[in-house]
């Protein structure tokens, strides 16, 4: 079974591990060159972005190819998946891809410009996380049927506004991103950033090649890089997995 998995706080790469396999980092296999996945079992861990599949995921599914016998998808979430999991199945229909499983689990929030950490993490313990997991490994290790439910219409007309405000997001988004005196030049957010966008030499630099992942501003030691308007100082990485796991999985340097 291969697992090819985006994260930039952990969520993904702990439901990943869980359901076990070779897992395999979209930004990583991003730099191969075209590849035909082939095994009995392939599945995808991603996270919601904007009621839909983050970019750099889009790119992954549209340069490589996939064969297997049974093909599964989750994807984690925040607050509200809406038409996250239907998007990436349209996607994976473009590959040729029939998705005999997904689901959605709902785990902590990490989208900062709205959310404030604390109140994420409080919920964390009634959203009965492992337990859900838990659910989706055996459904998947007894290669099961699934598919989410439909969503009503009202849901998909705020996820059409959405999706319209995802295409107006630009790569130069990172000016909205401001750097105080804690920053210790360490070079984590460089580490972290799987688009390659952030070079550490006198300051942090911004390349303006941004994909809006928040993976630099949750994994910085000192919390020093924010987000204009986020709603906490607090940052957030799933307890279960290290920062060096998340250098391994997005790391360009
Ligand atoms: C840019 C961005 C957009 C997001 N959009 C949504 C969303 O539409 N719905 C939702 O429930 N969560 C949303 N989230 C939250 C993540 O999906 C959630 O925290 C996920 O578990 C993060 O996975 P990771 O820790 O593996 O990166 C968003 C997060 C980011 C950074």
């Amino acid at each position: 079974m291969k697992i090819f998995y985006f994260t930039t706080t952990g969520n993904c790469l702990y439901i990943a591990k869980n359901i076990g396999g070779e897992l395999l980092s979209i930004p990583q296999m991003l730099k191969q060159e075209k590849i035909n996945f082939k095994d009995d079992v392939i599945g995808f861990v991603i996270p919601c972005y904007g009621f839909d599949v983050p970019a750099i995921v889009r790119k992954f599914m549209e340069k490589h190819s996939f064969e297997a016998d049974y093909f599964f998808a989750v994807m984690s979430y925040g607050n509200i998946l809406a038409t996250g999991l239907s998007e990436f199945e349209k996607l994976a229909n473009k590959s040729n891809i029939k998705l005999n499983y997904t689901n959605g689990i709902l785990m902590v929030d990490n989208y900062l410009p709205v959310f404030k950490v604390e109140d994420q993490l409080a919920k964390a313990p009634g959203r009965k996380i492992d337990e859900h997991i838990k659910i989706i490994v055996e459904d998947i290790k007894n290669k099961r049927e699934n598919h989410v439910e439909k969503i009503s219409m009202g849901m998909k007309i705020f996820s059409a506004i959405i999706h319209k405000y995802n295409k107006s997001l630009k790569p130069t988004i990172d000016q909205k991103f401001s750097i105080d005196d804690n920053c210790s030049n360490c070079e984590t957010c460089a580490k972290v950033c799987p688009m390659n966008n952030i070079i550490v030499l006198q300051n942090v630099e911004y390349q303006h090649n941004c994909s809006f992942c928040l993976a630099c501003i949750h994994n910085c030691p000192e919390k020093a890089i924010h987000i204009k308007g986020e709603k906490s100082a607090s940052r957030f990485r799933n307890e279960h997995i290290t920062l060096k796991e998340i250098i391994t999985a997005n790391q360009n340097l």
